[in-house]
């Protein structure tokens, strides 16, 4: 599903404030620090509670293999800033050939400022620009009104509510149901740039979004 440039782990994305990376082994502690609260672990289908000892190296090492196999891509969100610490996750996984689903988690000190947005656009953009899915899915339980908000800002459509498996909470629970399709995203994209490093794949996706245009003579350019 995932290209090559995204299964090494010299892959990076860079928004106004944020570097979305890969998740490295030395990010344990950091990611323990905000995965192990209950008001983060609540609100998400795979992140336990209490938090076992050792669970976020396992994370961190499952997340390195299923971006290395593409199967997802899993990054670890820093600032920009001189001090780095990772304060959130954003992932897409594959879903099929067609669909790719997303998650993400902040440390609850910096919600409120916009930082999941930025990241979960960030993630769309790629996901789209460098692979071939038909549309993204993303669910939130119906008590987490500031992750649908997140959803909803990033051009993401409600689609229904109804009970969803969340491993980590044992159980079905009521969740909204969100939807982006590739045509809608498209249509909304036009006037961004794309990913940094997205020129280096020219797939299928890519050969939509830089179809020749003609000009006035009906002669084809790469703008
Ligand atoms: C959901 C989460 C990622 C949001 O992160 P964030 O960086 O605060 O998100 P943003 O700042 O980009 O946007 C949050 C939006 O929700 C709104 N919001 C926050 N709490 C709200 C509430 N109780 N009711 C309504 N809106 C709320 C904010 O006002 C903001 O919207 P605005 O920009 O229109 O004002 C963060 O709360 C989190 O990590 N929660 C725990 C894990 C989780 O829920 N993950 C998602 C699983 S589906």
């Amino acid at each position: 599903m995932f290209p090559d440039l995204t299964r090494d782990d010299v892959f990076r994305l860079e928004t106004k404030r944020l570097w979305l990376r890969w998740p490295r082994a030395s990010d344990s502690a950091a990611v323990t620090a905000f995965a192990s609260l209950p008001e983060v672990a609540q609100m998400t289908a795979n992140i336990p509670h209490p938090y076992p000892a050792k669970e976020a190296d396992r994370f961190i090492f499952r997340a390195r293999a299923e971006n290395a196999e593409g199967k997802a891509l899993h990054l670890a969100i820093t600032r920009k800033s001189a001090v780095r610490p990772v304060f959130g996750l954003v992932s897409a996984i594959a879903n099929g050939e067609s669909e790719v689903e997303i998650g993400y988690a902040l440390a609850p000190e910096m919600w409120g400022k916009g930082y999941a947005t930025e990241a979960v656009r960030m993630m769309i953009d790629t996901v789209f620009a460098l692979t071939p899915v038909l549309r993204i899915l993303a669910n939130s339980r119906v008590n987490n009104p500031a992750s649908r908000r997140v959803l909803e800002k990033a051009g993401f459509a409600f689609l229904d509510t109804g009970l969803d498996w969340l491993g980590a909470r044992g159980g079905m629970h009521p969740c909204d149901r969100f939807r982006l399709e590739r045509a809608d995203w498209r249509h909304s994209a036009k006037l961004r740039p794309l990913p940094p490093m997205a020129h280096q794949r020219r797939d299928e996706a890519d050969a939509i979004l830089a179809a020749p245009v003609a000009d006035r003579t009906g002669e084809l350019h790469d703008y």
